[in-house]
Formats: C-alpha cells, sequence, structure tokens
C-alpha cells in the first residue's frame, strides 16, 4: 500500500521551459497520472465484505482524544453507543457536505472546460477530475446511506449560493479554484492527519480517505498551479477581489469542515457550553484551523494576495500565522 504521503511530482523548475510550457507539461502529466492510478467507487470497494459493514456501536467510530468535541468531559461521560453514534454521525454528515461541494466543483470544471480552446490540455484534465469527483460523490453516498443516518449536509445558506460558485468557473475561474482550494485542502489535512495518526479505523473509512487523499493530491496540485499560472495577470480589480474573497471563503470553509454541524449538536443535544469548549473557547482548535490552511495561506501570499486590507480580515477570522514552519512549496 502506498504511502499517505505519497504527493504527484511537481517540479516545475525546468530552466529552459517557458511558465506556459511548464504548466502544459504539469496538466500533461496530471492526466497521465489520472489514467494510470484511480479507483471505481465500486470495483475497488468491497461494499458488502461484512467485515465492511457499518455497526453504529462500532467502537472505531468514537471520536479520538485529539479531537476538540471527543476530549470534553462531556463526550468521554456518554455511553459507549452515544460516543459510537456521535462519531459515525460526523463522519457521515463530513461525506455528505463533502459529496455537495464536490458537486458544485464538478458543475464548475464543466463551465470551465466549456470555452476551452480546442487542443488545450486543461480540458483533458478536467474531466479527468470530473470522473475522479463523480466517483468520490458516489462512494461518499454510498457511505451515508449503509450508515443509516439521514443527514442533510451543507446549511441552506450556503446551497443557496451553489449556482453562482458554479458560473464562476467560466467567468473567473482564479475565484472558483479558490474556493476550491477552500474545501478541499482542509479535509485533505484532516484525513491525513487520520490516516498518519495510526489509529485503529474502521476498514470502510480508511479505503474511502485513502481512495481519496491519493486522488485530490491530482487536484489540490491542479489548482495552486493553475492559480500560480493565472492569477499574475489578472486585472487590478479582480486581484482585489481575489485577495478579500479568500480569507472570507477559506474562514467559511474551514469551519464547515472542522467543526461539527448544527444538526449534530442538535441531535445528540449537545450542551452549548460544551461546544464552546470544544471550538470557540478552545485554543488547540484555533490552532489545528490555522495548521489546517497552512498550504493555502503560503500559496496567497506567493500569489500577493494577501493586501493590508485583506490581511486583517485574516486576523479577524483567526486564520491568519506569520510563518508556516514546515510548509513545502509545492
Ligand atoms: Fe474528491
Ligand atoms: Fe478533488
Amino acid at each position: 500500500m502506498h504511502s499517505v504521503d505519497e504527493e504527484v511530482d511537481v517540479d516545475l523548475r525546468d530552466p529552459v521551459a517557458t511558465d506556459d510550457d511548464a504548466f502544459r507539461r504539469l496538466v500533461e502529466r496530471l492526466s497521465r497520472q489520472s489514467v494510470e492510478k484511480h479507483y471505481d467507487a465500486y470495483a475497488d470497494i468491497p461494499w458488502d465484505d461484512p467485515a465492511y459493514a457499518i455497526d453504529p456501536d462500532d467502537p472505531r467510530f468514537e471520536l479520538a482524544i485529539d479531537d476538540p468535541l471527543g476530549r470534553t468531559a462531556w463526550y468521554r461521560s456518554q455511553e459507549a453507543g452515544v460516543r459510537s453514534r456521535i462519531g459515525l454521525y460526523r463522519y457521515v454528515s463530513a461525506m455528505k457536505i463533502g459529496l455537495q461541494f464536490e458537486n458544485i466543483l464538478k458543475r464548475g470544471l464543466l463551465e470551465h472546460a466549456f470555452v476551452l480552446a480546442n487542443n488545450d490540455p486543461t480540458f483533458r484534465y478536467a474531466y479527468h477530475e470530473v470522473i475522479e469527483e463523480a466517483h468520490h460523490g458516489m462512494m461518499f453516498q454510498e457511505f451515508v446511506n449503509r450508515s443509516g443516518f439521514d443527514v442533510p449536509g451543507l446549511p441552506w445558506a450556503m446551497r443557496f449560493g451553489a449556482d453562482r460558485i458554479v458560473k464562476l468557473g467560466k467567468h473567473f475561474p482564479q475565484l472558483f479554484f479558490i474556493f476550491v482550494l477552500g474545501g478541499e485542502d482542509p479535509i485533505d489535512h484532516v484525513q491525513r492527519e487520520t490516516l498518519r495518526s495510526g489509529r485503529d479505523q474502521h476498514p470502510l473509512l480508511e479505503i474511502i480517505m485513502r481512495h481519496h487523499v491519493t486522488e485530490e493530491a491530482r487536484h489540490l496540485s491542479f489548482a495552486r498551479h493553475y492559480l500560480k499560472q493565472e492569477v499574475p495577470g489578472l486585472s487590478w480589480a479582480r486581484t482585489q477581489v481575489l485577495s478579500i474573497a479568500t480569507p472570507l471563503i477559506l474562514g467559511t470553509m474551514a469551519q464547515l469542515m472542522m467543526q461539527v454541524p448544527h444538526d449534530l449538536i442538535e441531535r445528540f443535544d449537545i450542551p452549548d457550553e460544551v461546544v464552546r469548549e470544544a471550538y470557540a473557547d478552545n485554543p488547540d482548535h484555533r490552532t489545528e484551523t490555522v495548521v489546517a490552511l497552512r498550504k493555502i495561506r503560503r500559496l496567497a501570499r506567493d500569489l500577493d494576495i494577501v493586501t493590508p486590507v485583506s490581511k486583517l480580515l485574516w486576523k479577524r477570522l483567526g486564520i491568519w500565522s506569520d510563518d508556516e514552519p514546515g510548509v513545502i512549496d509545492l
């Protein structure tokens, strides 16, 4: 089995290549990798193997002690069956939100591909990504269906904006790909950390996360390099929009991905003070959120879209850090 940290090769330091050539080669390489290593939502997951069945009493679903809610005294004092159900519900909800987010992403990618010129290698890459995301959507929905929890997913206010985000794929793709990174990067970070932790995982969760991080590495690589290629040529006005929108998107997406949803709080009657203890009043949680966004914050700096005004927003939203120790420049 390959390592969680296995990344696609994204070395663009070719002294003879122009930027355009290097970007084209990267996109062509990502497309080839999509052919060489990809997963089918059904053929590659043994859904009906009894060892992969979902039992809500399975203690492997319990939130870990390093989870912000999992470490509260309230959670630890619940009966074992409640602890495992809260943990399972959390995974199920994250998958529902993930598949809805990726639905928006697929539609935006198709909008983007619709206006590409003949022979643009991004067309093929975008279609590979749409196909991969379709498999992710199917595997996430299958997990949701088999869990027995009828979770709602995205809050209604975020569904409301979905069509506008889709249209950005055609009209303002640079902003669209910031949104893509905002949704993909924090969850990728959480999945990698979970796999790295070496905790005893349910085999269905483990295989889903492994398939997902492998393919997401390509998606993240494309989005980062697309932005590096395209943002420097943007007009002043569009650059300003990006600089302000980026922290707003990241602050919202990170909160959505890294905290339990309201429907979980209501369903399990979690007291307000426990929720505050887990998130708003928890410095470790704030640090973890800042860490989860470190690669994309570094990218925002590289793209010169952190202005004095937008930096205030990053800080106000609690997602700023002055330095990024240990971030590899991808
Ligand atoms: Fe995905
Ligand atoms: Fe993706």
